[in-house]
């Protein structure tokens, strides 16, 4: 039987139209669910396009309550009895009770070469601190803010006249071919890493 899969995104979604594209034919996975933070998420059009459910949480009207928010989040999502979580661009920070409820079954893709730069801004701090590579990550989801095990990672040269934006226009392909892969390999039950060149 398929893994059913759910993804939560908060911008415009090209991470979860690379995952949903590649779950067909043989792959061991099928989408069921695209949920956002952002009921307005361009993300969330891109995926009813392609017939799969979507829904939205609206963070705002919960005023910093995580655990309330997340409650909300989780019975939308329980609902589906997703196998598989992949966070895809889902910027809200999750509390470590929420995380812990997923641990083992989530993935999430970060635009930096962990374990260099956690968190914003990854491609800036990169090029201040006059590395000569930059590149992105999939990793498991734990209580540590992308700090959980490397399951798939690539990496770019950084070029004379870089800047965020150019770093992320030649990074951001490659995240739409890493994470499928790792998803994949995830799905068949199989944590080695993803190396691509
Ligand atoms: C990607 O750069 C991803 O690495 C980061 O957020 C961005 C999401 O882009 N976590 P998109 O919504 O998938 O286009």
């Amino acid at each position: 039987m398929s893994k059913r899969v759910a993804i939560l995104l908060s911008g415009g979604g090209s991470n979860m139209v690379a995952l949903c594209q590649s779950m067909t034919g043989d792959h061991p996975a099928r989408p069921v669910l695209v949920m956002s933070n952002d009921p307005a998420a361009g993300g969330l059009q891109k995926a009813a396009d392609m017939g799969i459910a979507t829904d939205a949480v609206d963070h705002r009207p919960f005023k910093g309550d995580r655990e309330a928010f997340e409650a909300a989040l989780m019975e939308k999502l329980l609902a589906a009895k997703p196998d598989i979580l992949c966070l895809a661009g889902f910027m809200r920070v999750l509390t470590p009770s929420f995380v812990r409820h997923w641990e083992g079954r989530a993935l999430n893709i970060h635009p930096s070469l962990l374990p260099k730069y956690k968190g914003l801004n990854t491609h800036a701090r990169a090029l201040e601190a006059g590395d000569t590579e930059a590149g992105c990550t999939v990793h498991e989801v734990t209580a540590e803010l992308d700090g959980g095990p490397i399951l798939g990672q690539v990496r770019v040269p950084i070029l004379t006249g870089d800047t965020p934006e150019t770093l992320a226009a030649r990074i951001l392909p490659l995240e739409h071919q890493l994470y499928p892969q790792v998803l994949r390999r995830y799905a068949d039950g199989d944590r080695a890493p993803v190396v691509l060149r």
